[in-house]
């Protein structure tokens, strides 16, 4: 009987093992970190993941494949200029992100990797497609290549709305500020205007402008007579993002959009490397990390900048640890330089006291995970939001990287090493995130099983996927009630004109 029982609770649960396409072109590092974490937790759990992707990984598990998406990176690294784009305005930051898409996308549908997988025999049968839509809308036609099987996608860029919008998510422009803007939930009337205008208009270039690009650049590869990006992202039937209510600003979320925010969080900071857990470990006051994560390179910076960051370090005891890609002369004692950190590791050491970065999404939930606080230096685009969101919260303090001095940035570090709010407030978000029923990894793979299984679960999208905007709006409700209100209007005038003349026509009458 109790055999019976444990045989029948197991095949209860067992979802069978699947053959999965994962493809995810984002080519940046911490993109494909993130990517990794669930494309290898899938194949932990058995089943067959191929992925296309744009690094290389030496250690891999057992029934997971890498196809190498090569070249890409180098064009990545030339198209986008963060410090030129920080210092432009909101519609050179829309549009130089819809044509980087579009350059990658180029190199990308070219590489040798999407031939190999091309030329997959035609009966090959994937169970599951999985693409990071950050920035690969161009290869959805991989969905028709392979015959439409169950498909879901991940967003890294924590939610970013316009690809959330298609799938029946609602702006919500009134208290979720535009990831490029640097508002709060708080915003004046005048920031809501601005919020509702940048909001709308990026949805709109997303599906007027960016999905022409990519129908185009799509057909050059795929054939011309493959579906529209659109018609093949409405397969697409879930949404994972990297979001997460405590992380982030809380948001209306709908059934087909899984919030799985800091999914490549690891559950404890794996231990250091040798030499870096001997500065790390033996530092008497602490550490403070500095890293502009794997987009900015800190050693295009201003060189004046780099200076007065030096000197600013060079007065404190702590010990720091910079993320710099090249060399650089005349170090302070206290500064150590590396090329590549295990970031997320560093800040889970119990020395660290401060994390200075860029707010990109990624390292801001590492930092906000192992309970460090922040000085954030933004640049461009979502590191703004979070940027605010962090100084909002009194998790750290945001500052304009274009003001920087010795003594500015000083005080801004002495302030959050010394006044014991920001820490609190870190660690306090830390538990809230940790207090939960199962991980987000745990999640996402339960998702994707689920997808797998229910055939793409497709019956959890709401209608307002198939409905224009302005039926989701109401607005189509509001012009025939304003019309209504008018015809009302006119009529009651009309009718109150007549009766008053019928009256006067009366007295008139009466008197004659
Ligand atoms: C790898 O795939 C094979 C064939 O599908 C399967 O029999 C085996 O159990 C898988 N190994 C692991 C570790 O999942
Ligand atoms: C697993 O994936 C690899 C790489 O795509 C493929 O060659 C192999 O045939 C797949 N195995 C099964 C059992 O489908
Ligand atoms: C993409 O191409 C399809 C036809 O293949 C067309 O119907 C659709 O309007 C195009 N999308 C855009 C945004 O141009
Ligand atoms: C730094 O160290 C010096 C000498 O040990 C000490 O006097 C000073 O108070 C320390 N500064 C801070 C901010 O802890």
């Amino acid at each position: 009987m109790l055999i019976f029982l444990i045989v029948v609770v197991v095949s209860a649960h067992h979802v069978k093992s699947g053959n999965i396409l994962y493809v995810s072109v984002a080519p940046t590092r911490s993109h494909h970190i993130w990517n990794r974490v669930l494309a290898f937790g899938l194949a932990n759990k058995g089943h067959n993941v191929t992925h296309l992707t744009h690094d290389r990984d030496e250690v891999k598990p057992v029934n997971y494949t890498q196809i190498y998406v090569e070249d890409a990176y180098k064009v990545a690294q030339h198209t986008l200029d963060w410090i030129k784009l920080s210092r432009s305005g909101i519609l050179e930051n829309i549009f130089g992100f819809v044509n980087m898409c579009d350059t990658i996308c180029t190199v990308a549908l070219k590489s040798r990797g999407l031939q190999q997988l091309l030329h997959y025999p035609r009966e090959f049968k994937f169970d599951l497609i999985i693409i990071d839509a950050t920035m690969g809308s161009c290869f959805y036609p991989l969905i028709h290549r392979f015959n439409y099987p169950a498909t879901i996608a991940v967003t890294t860029l924590l939610l970013q709305t316009t690809i959330a919008y298609n799938f029946g998510y609602n702006l919500q422009p009134a208290y979720v500020p535009w990831y490029g803007l640097p508002y709060t939930t708080d915003m004046s009337l005048t920031q809501r205007w601005w919020n509702y205008l940048v909001t709308y208009m990026e949805t709109a270039v997303k599906n007027l402008y960016h999905n022409k690009l990519d129908n185009e650049s799509a057909k050059k590869v795929f054939g011309h007579d493959i579906p529209s990006v659109e018609k093949l992202e409405r397969h697409i039937s879930l949404l994972l993002a990297n979001t997460d209510p405590v992380l982030d600003n809380p948001q209306g979320l709908v059934p087909n959009i899984i919030p799985v925010g800091g999914l490549h969080l690891e559950k404890k900071a794996k231990e250091l490397p040798q030499d870096l857990e001997t500065i790390v470990g033996g530092a008497k006051n602490g550490i403070v990390v500095f890293s502009l994560g794997s987009i900015v390179r800190a050693d295009s910076l201003d060189k004046q900048l780099q200076k007065s960051l030096l000197e600013a370090f060079s007065y404190l005891n702590e010990t720091i640890i910079w993320k710099f890609e090249s060399e650089m002369e005349d170090l302070p004692e206290n500064v150590v330089l590396r090329k590549w950190l295990p970031q997320s590791d560093i800040l889970g050491h119990p020395n660290v006291k401060l994390f200075i970065g860029h707010a990109g999404s990624l390292s801001t939930q590492e930092a906000i995970y192992h309970g460090v606080p922040l000085v954030c230096l933004p640049f461009a685009m979502d590191q703004h939001v979070n940027a605010q969101n962090v100084a909002h919260r009194k998790l750290g303090i945001s500052i304009d990287y274009k003001k920087i001095t010795t003594d500015y940035m000083l005080e801004n570090i002495r302030e959050v090493l010394n006044n014991p709010i920001y820490s609190e407030n870190v660690k306090k978000v830390s538990r809230r995130y940790r207090s939960r029923l199962n991980t987000p990894l745990e999640r996402a793979i339960f998702w994707a099983e689920y997808a797998m299984e229910h055939d793409g679960a497709q019956f959890l999208s709401t209608r307002a996927r198939d409905l224009p905007f302005y039926t989701v709006l109401g607005l189509d409700i509001f012009a025939l009630f304003i019309l209504a209100c008018v015809i009302v209007y006119l009529a009651t005038c009309k009718m109150i004109t007549f009766v008053v003349r019928k009256f006067q026509n009366s007295v008139k009458l009466k008197t004659n």
